[in-house]
C-alpha cells in the first residue's frame, strides 16, 4: 500500500529565481525520465554509476515504480516551453538489516547542475528519511566529485568521510542537526589506507 510520501510535492525557488517542483516520482514519469537520461552527459553518468550505463526497461521500472518505504525517489520538475521537464532526481534505498540506514544518490542533467537542485533534493530526502526512521545516509562518491561532496557538506547534517580505494564513503548522521557548524558541515576524515 502506498503511503503519504508517494504524494510528496513541494515548490522551491532556484538560484535563478525559477520555481522548481520537487515531488515523488510516479510510474507514469517513464517518458519524462527517458528524455532526462538522454540529456545527461557521459561524465555525469560516470559520476553517478562509476562507469558507462545503458538504461534498460527494468532500470526504468526501478526508477519510477518505488514503494516509498524501502525506496524513496524524488524528481525535480521545471516548466519548459509550457511542459514538465524533469531536470533530475534523488533517491534513497534502505540497506542492511536494521532499516535505519539508506544509500542516497542523485543525478541532475548537466544543463541544470549548479542551480541548487541537488541541495534541495537532499534536504527533502533528509526530512523524509528522518520522518521514516532512517538514522543514517551513506553514499559512495568519486573523490573528484566536489559538487556532490559540497551538497552533503552543506546539508545541515554531520558528515563523516572515509577514503576507500576508489571512492569516498560518506556517512551522514540524520539523528543530529549540524547547526553548530553552520552550512559548511562537519568533517571527520579518515585518511586513505
Ligand atoms: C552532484 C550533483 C547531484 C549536485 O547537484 P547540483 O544540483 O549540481 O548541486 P547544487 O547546485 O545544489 O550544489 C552544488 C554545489 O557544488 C558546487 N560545485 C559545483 N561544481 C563544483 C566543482 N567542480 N568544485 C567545487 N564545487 C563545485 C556548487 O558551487 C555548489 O556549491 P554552493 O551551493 O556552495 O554554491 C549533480 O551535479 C550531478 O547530478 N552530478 C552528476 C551525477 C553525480 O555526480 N551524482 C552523485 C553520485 S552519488
Amino acid at each position: 500500500m502506498k503511503n503519504d510520501i508517494s504524494k510528496y510535492q513541494v515548490t522551491e525557488i532556484l538560484r535563478d529565481q525559477r520555481p522548481l517542483i520537487i515531488r515523488a516520482v510516479h510510474p507514469d514519469d517513464k517518458g519524462l525520465i527517458i528524455d532526462t537520461i538522454g540529456r545527461v552527459g557521459a561524465e555525469s553518468i560516470y559520476r553517478r554509476f562509476f562507469g558507462p550505463k545503458k538504461f534498460t526497461e527494468s532500470d526504468l521500472k526501478q526508477a519510477t515504480e518505488v514503494d516509498f518505504v524501502n525506496v524513496v525517489a524524488l524528481v525535480a520538475v521545471l516548466e519548459k516551453d509550457g511542459k514538465d521537464h524533469v531536470a533530475g532526481g534523488g533517491r534513497y534505498v534502505r540497506i542492511g538489516g536494521t532499516g535505519q540506514t539508506a544509500e542516497v544518490a542523485f543525478l541532475i542533467e548537466d544543463a541544470f547542475q549548479g542551480l541548487g537542485i541537488g541541495s534541495r533534493l537532499f534536504k527533502h530526502l533528509v526530512s523524509i528519511g528522518r520522518d521514516s526512521g532512517i538514522a543514517r545516509f551513506e553514499a559512495e562518491v568519486l573523490p573528484s566529485n566536489e559538487a556532490m561532496l559540497r551538497v552533503f557538506a552543506r546539508g545541515g547534517v554531520p558528515v563523516t568521510r572515509t577514503m576507500t580505494r576508489d571512492s569516498i564513503h560518506v556517512v551522514m548522521d540524520l539523528k543530529k542537526k549540524d547547526d553548530e557548524h553552520g552550512d559548511e558541515g562537519h568533517f571527520s576524515e579518515t585518511p586513505c589506507v
